[in-house]
């Protein structure tokens, strides 16, 4: 979909429809007043969110529609809600045959505006099947944004916003893909392209390096299956050299399937299992959108990935495994394989000078319980590494919450028999698994996010497709921007 900016009053613009917000309170954008006076008054229309009244050939515009659309309260109309909005524009929209939207800003910071709304514009865009040659999805073609009066910051504000969303709609499509196609070493050659079009530096460990190494805790989950594992490594270098000595690591969870093991998932939902990957993939997104943005911090991108299958070699409730820290783990829960891999990710990142480590993964059936799939559940050792995540989250509207992580949490995990054992008790599930996770940052700072909920829909929204959601690529690619 082509994206871009006009700066035209209402009546000249043109498009198949162009769209304007009106509010509960009344008030809509004065260019619009003479179109919208008539439905204000007939009380047909509320401006309550979610509220969509569309007008053919409207007199005077060059536009084929005009398309109203609620805002809710007006004061509580900031970027995420404008992004929200423009979503479901977009869905409704395009099921209606628009080709071409035109959406006329309001007032407002205009700046966060344009990237909300082109952000807005491409989420809704995208369909998971949109590739499928059998497909009947019927994306839009052009969106433009209509703004009043040209200022310089607008085109890098849509630029940004595009370069988030299509990097948020590339993870949503690693998502997606089935265990079949999207194995471990897929993964890599999608990280490979990825990185050589947009100029990454990339490296893949494969299993030989990873014993050298000794990330013992990896390789034991890795054993079961025939599909060999790999180590991502992707990197960001500031151009002419960063400002601060920060090193932020990026963690992504890479279980391309988790059956679960010889602690084998029960068959109902299991097809589900090929999203355990999000993590990397929100990774991957993150550093393509990185690459784009040229925040002035050193980002690497860490994913490990591998296939938790059951086998004759698979590993066994009970086994001991040695992780690249030196820890020694009872495995004795094989469905608790994410914190397996990621502590021995974590530990290579603290080897390889990282200062900060943010990761992502579907950790936990737990924070699912506890959370569902509004927030995600985020987890720290460091308040003013969660502050910044918070405050980056916080811009790109996604919603996370801040779940403790106090000491009286730790002899969860006690093991008779290793330093740790991989699972807690029955309670308090995404916790102990934070905790395990806790154990290897040490006093690095840290911040943990269990997208278990979040990095799936099973249910469309107004403003999103069903299926892989893309969480976290803004939220990671703000992050390092705002680095200071
Ligand atoms: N990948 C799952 C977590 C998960 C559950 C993700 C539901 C998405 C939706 C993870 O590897 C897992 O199986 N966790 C177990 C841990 C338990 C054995 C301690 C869980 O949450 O049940
Ligand atoms: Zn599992
Ligand atoms: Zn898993």
């Amino acid at each position: 979909m082509e994206c871009k900016l006009v700066y035209a009053p209402l009546e000249q613009v043109e498009a198949d429809a162009v769209a304007v917000v009106l509010f509960e309170d009344g008030e809509g954008i004065p260019a619009a007043k003479a179109w919208l006076d008539e439905l204000k008054s007939s009380g047909e229309f509320t401006g309550k969110p979610g509220e969509m009244t569309v007008l053919h050939l409207p007199q005077g515009l060059k536009a084929k529609r005009l398309v109203v659309v609620g805002g809710g309260k007006k004061d509580k109309f900031d970027a995420a809600a404008l992004r929200k909005t423009v979503g479901a524009l977009v869905r409704a929209l395009k099921q209606k045959g628009v080709k071409r939207l035109a959406f006329m800003l309001g007032g407002g910071s205009a700046e966060a505006a344009v990237e909300g709304a082109v952000e807005g514009a491409i989420l809704g865009n995208y369909e998971p099947d949109m590739n499928k040659p059998s497909t009947d999805a019927k994306p839009l073609e052009a969106f433009d944004v209509v703004a009043a009066a040209k200022t310089p910051q607008l085109e890098p504000a849509l630029r940004r916003g595009v370069i988030l969303a299509e990097a948020q709609n590339f993870t949503r499509d690693l998502g997606n893909e089935p265990a079949n196609r999207m194995t471990p070493l897929a993964l890599a050659s999608k990280a490979r392209e990825m990185a050589a079009a947009y100029g990454l530096d990339i490296e893949v460990l494969e299993r030989d390096r990873m014993r050298q190494l000794g990330m013992g805790s990896l390789l034991g989950v890795a054993q079961g299956s025939d599909e060999p594992p790999v180590f991502i490594v992707l990197r960001y270098q500031p151009a002419g050299g960063a400002k601060s000595k920060d090193h932020l690591a990026l963690i992504g969870k890479g279980v391309t399937f988790d059956s679960g093991g010889i602690s084998i998932k029960p068959a109902d939902g299991m097809e589900k299992m090929k999203y355990d990957m999000c993590g990397a993939a929100a990774v991957l997104g993150a550093m393509r959108a990185i690459a784009q943005l040229k925040p002035s911090v050193t980002v690497t991108g860490f994913v490990p990935s591998v296939e938790n299958m059951l086998s004759g070699r698979a590993q066994r409730p009970g086994d001991i495994v040695k992780s690249l820290s030196g820890k020694t783990i009872e495995v004795l829960n094989t469905d608790a394989e994410g914190r397996l891999i990621l502590n021995d990710a974590i530990t290579y990142a603290k080897q390889l000078g990282c200062t900060h480590l943010v990761d992502a993964a579907t950790l936990t059936g737990a924070i699912v319980v506890a959370l569902g799939s509004v927030n995600t559940g985020v987890f720290t050792n460091n308040d003013a590494l969660l502050g910044r995540v918070m405050a980056a989250a916080k811009d790109e509207g996604e919603k996370m919450w801040h779940m403790p992580l106090d000491e009286d949490y730790k002899d969860l995990l006690k093991s008779a028999f290793a330093d740790l054992a991989n699972i807690g008790g029955r309670w308090g599930g995404a916790i102990s698994a934070a905790w395990f996770l806790k154990e290897f940052a040490e006093d690095t700072p840290w911040v943990h996010l269990d997208i278990a909920g979040t990095a799936w829909l099973d249910d469309a929204k107004p403003f999103l497709a069903k299926g892989p959601t893309g969480v976290c690529v803004r939220t990671f690619a703000k992050l390092a921007q705002s680095w200071q």
